[in-house]
């Protein structure tokens, strides 16, 4: 299986910070790229969740070398508040949406370039896209493609699907793909038409949303005093969510305010976040030309307010 190329890896470090000692969560394991840095970096401990069992043959690999360091759970995010009971980490880290193993493996169904079953689930549970696109009404359909993919041609894309879907059951993704390309045309050397739609349709099939919601909810409750917060996003859904989620939580440092002091004391046992990146991170260019794929990314990151000194090292 190809491995997956880790996106803001430097600058996913930069910002959690690992110490000798310290506990951390990767909620997004993929090939372990994220969770062997950390660990890599110093003598910590990290438990790593996926929600694809596909990804446990890389959890094997971490099992070996980091031995009672690392746990892996196979697991979606958002039941990171259940899993977790009178634990505190150091450092939550995610790095959202799909793997390249999942794009590049034609049978996961997430590929328009190669054909495969009309699947789309990470964690091969669940409803899948053909159920969806063979099912859903028309505008159900027209409503995620718009929604989830900001496609200006949703409608007439869930036109041609639903006129498509009474001559045939549409089962696999090229022929999704050739759909959405006569609707909207397709220009040779471009971004493929097809991108937004199934964009749409995958992060439909995965409640994707819904479960960065309920993990940014539950990592409050989850940091430590002085915890880090690292939420790498890769479309602006997400990153509105961890934008707005961030700000929602953070108090306000007005400098040297003797205000501030106060809000900060008053904090201290809380859940408040003071955020580390005023505007978020992209990859510079020499990433974005060896890794085209993290030309979308975007980094946040917040640390809990808490008793003590803040974490100095940031
Ligand atoms: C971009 S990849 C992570 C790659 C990883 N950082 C690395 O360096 O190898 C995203 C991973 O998160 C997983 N994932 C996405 N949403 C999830 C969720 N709600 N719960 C658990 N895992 C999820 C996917 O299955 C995928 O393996």
């Amino acid at each position: 299986m190809l491995a997956h190329t880790p996106v803001l890896l430097n600058e996913m470090i930069k910002y959690l910070a690992p110490r000798v000692g310290e506990n951390f969560l990767d909620c997004t394991f993929g090939a372990g790229g994220y969770s062997t840095a950390i660990l890599n970096s110093c003598e910590c401990k990290l438990t790593a969740i996926d929600r694809d069992p596909a990804v446990q043959e890389y959890a094997d690999n971490c099992y070996r070398e980091y031995k009672d360091r690392f746990k892996f759970i196979n697991s979606s995010f958002a039941e990171i508040g259940s899993i977790f009971t009178g634990v505190k980490f150091d450092g939550i880290v995610a790095d959202l949406g799909v793997s390249s193993m999942q794009l590049d493996m034609s049978a996961r169904g997430f590929s328009f370039a190669n054909d495969g079953p009309l699947d789309m689930r990470m964690s091969s549970k669940g409803e899948d896209a053909a159920v969806f696109i063979n099912n859903a009404s028309e505008a159900d359909i027209a409503d995620v493609i718009y929604q989830y993919g900001d496609e200006p041609y949703a409608r007439k894309i869930a036109r041609s699907i639903i006129n498509e879907r009474k001559i045939d059951p549409i089962t696999n993704t090229a022929r999704l793909a050739k759909i959405v390309r006569s609707s909207v045309g397709f220009k040779k050397g471009k971004i493929d038409t097809a991108t937004k739609t199934f964009q749409a349709i995958r992060i439909y099939v995965n409640d994707e949303l819904k479960q960065l919601k309920i993990l940014l909810e539950q990592s409050l409750k989850l940091l430590a005093p002085n915890g880090r917060l690292v939420i790498v996003s890769f479309h602006s859904l997400e990153d509105r969510i961890v934008k707005d989620f961030l700000r929602s939580n953070s108090v306000k440092i007005i400098a040297r305010s003797k205000y501030a002091k106060l809000m900060i004391n008053e904090a201290q046992d809380s859940e408040f976040l003071r955020i580390l990146t005023k505007k978020p991170i992209s990859p510079l260019r020499d990433e974005v030309l060896i890794n085209p794929r993290s030309r979308s990314a975007k980094l946040r990151a917040a640390i809990r307010i808490g008793a003590g000194n803040d974490h100095t090292s940031i």
